[in-house]
């Protein structure tokens, strides 16, 4: 009788001694002696491995030593309680097959603890260590988090372009997407290249953004967000940046920019407290390990424990404040007076680089920090301006230990003003028509943010470097796999 496969997961949580049950798995490790081994068995359904208890005897020598870390086998077993520390359950294998041999001359994954730089380069096989097994388990948890947020509140979930004709923050940061030759491109009269033959008819780009297209969505249908990769050519090889990241982009007509914070400072306590209901043994073991890391550091450079972290972002409001007030406390702060960051801020209107953002947060408030009402020339030409004539309803969330994390705005309603700032800013109108209409026809108080996916990952799962948060990590001289 073929039995029925269970998953590990399930099975840990079962009281159904006696029975008889098949799971399937990859080996993570295999102890014992002559008599016993015990193999330590992982079907990605939980960081928990299953323990299979092996009679020796029983078994065939040449299957048992086909049982290595890495390999698949199929176990066929009675579920016994456990008598070790740990577990609850253990399987007492009555037959084993290897589906999958795992040669351990060639197979780089050892049964002992590996750098996250070597397993970036084994990228296809880290998903087989705990460590990224829990952090892609989380990353879908709050993949789905956000559908449920949105989803719950009424918001449409909007497909828009990753193929686009226009450049939505204006920072000309975008990978071009043509299909002419390189090697022997048609040309103008001038020199230039001829896009009108390329395959759109038209200079295309992969999109750094779905907001612009966002905004249409949201002045018909009230509330919609997009959820997509979005691409950025910007050479930063940060911990903090990838080419290739996702985006979460809501946009709703009829809010302010007060509005559009509550809904942020909501919807990112939402995705925290979605981790800590749903990925507690994930949480519990990364945390563990960013304990190990921070063993040999000193008091003052250890970060708070990764639980009592998100708990803490959970329990407190978000300090707001305006840029303004911001470059006031950077301004006269230890730092600055004693030339520590490597960008002193002198005078108002100075871009605030990461160094700043996590003054204020890690240091100053040490909570999670909104700044609004940003300088104009420090920011994209649709968000409002403000009545000063100097400042935009922008906001930004900053988060310990990332620095920005949200990026968003109210968005500039008047035709009159929005023209005017794309005018000084040299952005082409008539390329613009389709954006404008909006503005023309119906036109409305409206606003949106963007929350980086990856930026949220490296919160919630402590991790250092945003490589380590998506599977198939896009930088600079690096697109493997
Ligand atoms: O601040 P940004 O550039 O804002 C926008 O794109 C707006 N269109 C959003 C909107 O209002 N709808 O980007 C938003 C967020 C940042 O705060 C950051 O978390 C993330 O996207 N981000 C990146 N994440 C990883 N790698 C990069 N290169 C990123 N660039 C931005
Ligand atoms: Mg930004």
């Amino acid at each position: 009788m073929e039995l029925k496969r269970i998953k590990i997961k399930e099975l840990l949580l079962s009281k159904d001694f006696g029975s008889e049950v098949n799971v399937k798995g990859w080996v993570r490790t295999k102890r014992g002696n002559k008599q016993i081994n015990f193999v330590a068995l992982n079907d990605g359904s939980t960081i928990n491995n299953l323990q299979i208890v092996v009679d020796v005897p029983n078994f065939n020598e040449d299957l048992l030593k086909k049982i290595t870390t890495g390999a698949a086998i199929s176990v066929n077993g009675k579920l016994i309680e456990s008598t070790g520390s740990g577990q609850n359950v253990e399987l007492e294998a009555t037959e084993i097959q290897v589906l999958g041999v795992a040669d351990p001359e060639k197979y780089p994954l050892q049964p002992k603890k590996h750098s996250l730089e070597f397993l970036r380069e084994k990228a296809h096989l880290r998903f087989r260590t705990n460590t990224f097994s829990a952090v892609f388990r989380i990353r879908h948890a709050m993949a789905f988090a956000v559908h449920e947020f949105f989803n719950m509140k009424g918001f449409y979930y909007m497909h828009t372009p990753l193929i686009t004709g226009s450049d939505a923050e204006g920072a000309g940061e975008m990978f071009r997407v043509s299909t002419l030759d390189p090697k022997n491109p048609p040309l103008n009269e001038d020199g230039t290249i001829n896009y009108k033959e390329d395959f759109f008819g038209k200079e295309t780009n992969l999109t750094v953004s779905g907001q612009l297209e966002g905004e249409l969505g949201a002045m018909a249908l009230g509330e919609i967000y997009t959820f997509g990769p979005t691409f950025r050519a910007e050479n930063s090889n940060t911990t903090r940046h990838l080419a290739e990241f996702w985006m979460i982009e809501p946009e709703m007509a009829f809010y302010d920019i007060v509005d559009n914070m509550d809904l942020a400072e909501e919807f990112l306590k939402y995705m925290i407290k979605y981790a800590l209901d749903n990925c507690m043994s994930d949480l519990e073991f990364l945390s563990k390990r960013l304990q190990e890391e921070e063993k040999g550091k000193k008091a003052d450079e250890q970060s708070m424990e990764l639980i009592e972290k998100l708990r803490f972002v959970l329990e407190n409001d978000f300090v707001r404040l305006t840029y303004t007030e911001a470059i006031d406390i950077l301004r006269n702060s230890k730092p600055n007076k004693k030339k520590k960051f490597q960008y002193l801020i002198e005078d108002w209107g100075a871009d605030l680089q990461s160094e700043h953002e996590r003054y204020l947060v890690e240091k100053k408030f040490q909570k999670p920090v909104i700044l609004t009402d940003y300088p104009k020339d420090i920011k994209a030409f649709y968000m409002k301006q403000n009545d000063d004539g100097k400042t935009v309803a922008a906001m930004d969330i900053l988060f310990p230990g990332i620095g920005e994390i949200v990026g968003g705005s109210q968005r500039e309603e008047s035709l009159e003003k929005l023209l005017a700032r794309m005018a000084e800013m040299n952005i082409p109108a008539e390329d613009m028509d389709w954006y404008l209409d909006t503005r023309r026809f119906g036109s409305a108080t409206h606003s949106g943010f963007g929350l980086g996916f990856e930026r949220m990952m490296l919160f919630v799962t402590g991790m250092g470097n945003i490589r380590d948060v998506i599977p198939f990590p896009r930088t600079p001289k690096n697109a493997e796999f």
